[in-house]
């Protein structure tokens, strides 16, 4: 069955397909992505390949063991748990094996901390989950004394480490598919808290296929169409502006990009109206598809690798959306993703050509290979102009310098509005997705141009790039996430699996929430 999957996404690739097959299209729905099972209702087992007992750091060090269990097996637990200093630090594991008469052929006493934010909730549901791996069929998990929002975030970190992109290998591995039985203090509150959980997941698991699909079968096109299938069954408005359209608009600077490319420049609309007639809150991000930086090429093997993720602000964007659509949340909220292939050929933007974007600005083109800050130009003008939006925030992959400056796990901010860097620093925090606010700096004509209007380029990198975006959003509240560098890893850390990772997803979702309910407060308090 996979197999015969891959080699229809591959055919149609090679013969230059114009879209993904059907039945890659397809494996966009949550039960695609999720094959474990979470059981809350407290049933008894009397076999189970890992039990885990959820452990609480304690002020004396002591671990107290559930009463039900034979007195022999506890001494032994004890006795294990002391040996190894097991104090209930978060994320600190003592294994023990086939016990006597124990029903678990694992046990896994496994430390929370004192209080389990949600952040590290999945985090240790992610643990456990890489831990028990492919091969199991029922994994217990002793969770008493634990909120029904704390088991409800282990679950889900579960299943985010859980997911696989394994469609380009040809023998992928079993997807883990055992069932995890919760034992909760109220199981319908937290099999109520954790199916609230899912549509975040699903947005984050798409996200993370968008980000992984390789450049030649993730163009434009393809990406539009994936995110039409993915929202259709949310309570979402899905609009795809063909090549053709954005030109009319005078998009010029996101079609510019893709120009050198067959796969010319799309534009994706999603819009979620939860919160009746008032104005959207606009989320827009860079889907550069691929990236190889133009005729200002990327010649080290190791700057063009990977840059297939490259559109992974607009995955997550879409993913964002989605859960703020899944969970009926009351707010009004638009995902504009610009959709370009910065490629070259002999009808490739040059350097030094000017490009009008859609306001009217004309920018000089001085490196192809700023290409992100021209096609969310556009995207950004569309959100104001367009949908009239009362607050933007756009997310790329957008500069080698903020990764420079900030590394990889934090991703940078930008903005002149002290109630969107407040809210985004409040959603990093809840989230775990870490941001850290970079100064925009005062404006001495860094990216002016003899030339044109502007220049695509100058210095320091990662504000010259944040300043071309805050010329395009004029006088709307705007927010600019740098997350280059953010995107994926190589190998799976924490919620993360290896390779796309859905950064942004969290975030931005959260923030939308964060900002609707701060920005209605102020409007009620001037009432
Ligand atoms: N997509 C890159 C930025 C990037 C770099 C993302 C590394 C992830 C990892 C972006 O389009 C780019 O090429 N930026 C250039 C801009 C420069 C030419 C002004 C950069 O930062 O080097
Ligand atoms: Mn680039
Ligand atoms: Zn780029």
């Amino acid at each position: 069955m996979k197999k015969s999957i891959t080699a229809v996404l591959l055919t149609a690739a090679l013969a230059g397909g114009a879209t993904l097959s059907t039945d890659v299209q397809a494996q966009v729905a949550f039960s695609d992505y999720v094959k474990t099972q979470h059981q809350f209702a407290h049933k008894h087992k009397d076999d189970a390949d890992v039990l885990v007992l959820l452990a609480s750091e304690t002020e004396d060090g002591a671990i107290h063991l559930p009463e039900m269990w034979d007195p022999q097996v506890r001494s032994i637990v004890q006795s294990a748990l002391a040996l190894e200093d097991f104090t209930g630090k978060h994320g600190q594991q003592v294994e023990l094996l086939a016990l006597p008469g124990f029903y678990a052929k694992r046990l896994w006493v496994v430390g929370t901390g004192t209080a389990m934010t949600r952040a590290d909730a999945e985090k240790l549901g992610a643990q456990v989950a890489a831990q028990v791996g492919e091969a199991a069929d029922t994994v217990v998990v002793h969770a008493k004394g634990f909120s029904d929002t704390q088991v409800a975030a282990m679950a889900h970190g579960m299943d985010l480490r859980n997911y696989r992109f394994d469609r380009y290998k040809s023998e992928p591995a079993e997807r883990p598919d055992y069932t995890v039985h919760w034992h909760s203090d109220q199981s319908d509150a937290a099999a109520q808290a954790y199916a609230d959980t899912q549509p975040l997941a699903h947005g984050v698991f798409v996200a993370r296929d968008i980000i992984n699909l390789p450049g030649s079968d993730g163009y434009p096109k393809a990406i539009a169409e994936l995110a039409q299938t993915a929202v259709s069954n949310y309570d979402i408005k899905a609009t795809v502006y063909t090549p053709e359209q954005v030109k009319e608009m005078g998009m010029g600077a996101l079609y510019g990009v893709s120009q050198g490319s067959q796969h010319k420049s799309h534009l994706l609309v999603v819009e979620y109206q939860g919160g009746g007639n008032e104005a959207p809150i606009a989320l827009v991000g860079k889907g550069n598809t691929f990236d190889t930086g133009g005729y200002n090429l990327k010649t080290s093997g190791s700057s063009i690798v990977r840059m297939q993720t490259d559109k992974a602000g607009g995955a997550a964007v879409l993913g964002a959306v989605m859960a703020l659509a899944g969970k009926d949340a009351e707010l009004n909220v638009a995902g504009v993703v610009p959709l370009s292939h910065n490629l070259i050929s002999g009808s490739a933007t040059l350097p030094g050509d000017v490009l009008v974007a859609a306001d009217g600005t004309r920018i000089e083109v001085v490196n192809t290979d700023a290409e992100g800050r021209l096609i969310l130009a556009d995207g950004i003008w569309y959100a104001r102009d367009r949908l009239k939006a009362r607050a933007i925030a756009d997310i790329a992959t957008l500069t080698g310098s903020k990764v420079r400056a900030l590394g990889t796990d934090y991703a940078a901010i930008f903005s002149e509005h002290d109630a969107l860097i407040s809210t985004m620093k409040a959603a990093g925090e809840s989230t775990g997705e870490l941001v850290w606010q970079l100064p925009l700096g005062p404006y001495d004509g860094i990216i002016d141009s003899w030339l044109a209007d502007i220049q695509n380029v100058g210095s320091p990198g990662a504000q010259a790039g944040a300043r071309l975006l805050q010329h395009f959003a004029k006088d709307t509240p705007w927010i600019h996430i740098d997350m280059a560098g953010n995107a994926y890893g190589t190998s799976a850390s924490g919620i993360h699996p290896a390779g796309g990772n859905g950064y942004g997803v969290r975030l931005l979702s959260e923030w939308a929430e964060n900002y609707n309910s701060a920005s209605s407060e102020s409007a009620a308090g001037t009432n």
